[in-house]
């Protein structure tokens, strides 16, 4: 049996960059060979295995061929005559095709190392569009690599152009697609990612909402904020609650993008024009966004907004300051129903941003 380390760790030592996950290739062993190593088997009826003590990734080399639609389709031959080059021949890409032996030497039969010099993401062969999933990732890769110059080879656009109208793309499951979101959105141009997909004509099947979204915007917020969801919620900002709803509705995305997304949707007008606004009309601003109970999510909004008008977040930011000042304790509650207690704090709170308002004035005069 011969091991080999392969795919995305080969790729990203290459590049100088840090090795996250490392998998591996077993060539010329039977599932039996492996469990007498001591290997743990995962999955019921695929040949991959896990390291006994390290946990890392070990897959019988393979063979696999699409006999049907969408991702029941697929047959594999994992015998031990399957040969390194055929495994990798099944790989995505070329920069993902590599291999490296125990002994250090490259296995490069695609000359994926090439196409890392040239910075051009290619796919390894035809067999490319048998897994609707990998447009999802070369647009992920081009948001991960396009700051260092990768581009798309035209040869592999246009393959993905006919996955698209060959219909491909519709096979693909909800899960999937969030996950490749989801990923796309932590890498450093995820602008890229719909680049992509629009070049390819995928976005229009996959997120017809976003026709006219000015990726410009999302490229400005991922240059100030890492955080995933307010980058989430700045794609979308544009876009109606019901336009949201569908996307997040039809890829099963988590309540805290939605929220945050429709939040920020609904409210970025009262952001741009807060500094016109009364100390009620302010109270209001803090009460609709549930600023006191969530103020993580707030400050999240606040820089969505900010990302978006380029209108510094400093004045909500002091307002909300103001009213927080105010707190139960400061009241005398002892024969208020309920109720009454709730208006006087909103009370007492609308004179707190008041007194703010016109210090501001103050010193602006
Ligand atoms: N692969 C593939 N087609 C897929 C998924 C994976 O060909 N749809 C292959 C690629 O060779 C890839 C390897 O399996 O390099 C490992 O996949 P994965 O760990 O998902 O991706 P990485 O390339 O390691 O990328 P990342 O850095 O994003 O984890």
């Amino acid at each position: 049996m011969k091991i080999y380390l392969v795919g995305g760790a080969v790729r990203d030592k290459l590049l100088g960059r840090p090795v996250k996950e490392k998998d591996f290739v077993v060539v010329g062993a039977t599932p039996a060979d492996m469990l007498k190593k001591g290997f743990r088997q995962v999955g019921k009826d695929f040949p991959v295995f896990l390291h006994p003590e390290t946990n890392e990734e070990y897959a019988l080399a393979r063979m696999e061929r699409k006999v049907g639609r969408g991702y029941t389709g697929f047959e594999f031959d994992a015998s031990p005559s399957v040969t390194l080059e055929e495994d990798l021949l099944r790989r995505d890409l070329t920069i993902n095709a590599m291999a490296e032996s125990a002994e250090g030497a490259l296995i490069d039969p695609f000359h994926g190392q090439a196409d890392l010099k040239k910075k051009l993401l290619r796919h390894v062969s035809p067999a490319f569009i048998e897994d609707p999933v990998r447009i999802l990732r070369l647009a992920r890769f081009a948001a991960r690599f396009s700051a260092l110059g990768f581009t798309v080879a035209p040869e592999t656009m246009q393959l993905m152009q006919e996955m698209v109208t060959s219909g491909e793309v519709d096979a693909l499951v909800a899960e999937r697609v969030w996950k490749e979101l989801e990923r796309a959105l932590q890498e450093e141009h995820p602008e890229k990612f719909f680049e992509v997909l629009e070049a390819c004509g995928a976005l229009s099947v996959l997120f017809p909402q976003l026709k006219n979204t000015n990726i410009v915007e999302l490229k400005k917020a991922a240059e100030q904020f890492q955080d995933d969801e307010l980058r989430f919620s700045v794609l979308l900002h544009h876009l109606t609650a019901a336009q949201i709803k569908e996307i997040t509705e039809r890829y099963r995305v988590p309540a805290s993008y939605r929220d945050l997304a429709l939040l920020v949707s609904e409210h970025l007008d009262k952001y741009t024009h807060a500094k016109d606004f009364s100390a009620e009309q302010l109270l209001n601003v803090l009460l609709v966004t549930d600023a006191f109970r969530r103020g993580a999510r707030f400050e999240k909004f606040l820089n969505a907004c900010l990302s978006i008008t380029g209108q510094p977040k400093a004045f909500l930011d002091a307002v909300l300051a103001a009213a927080s000042a105010v707190t139960t304790k400061d009241l005398s509650l002892e024969n208020l129903p309920g109720n009454e207690i709730g208006k006087l704090l909103n009370s007492k709170r609308i004179d707190s941003i008041n007194n703010f308002l016109s210090n501001i004035n103050l010193s602006n005069k």
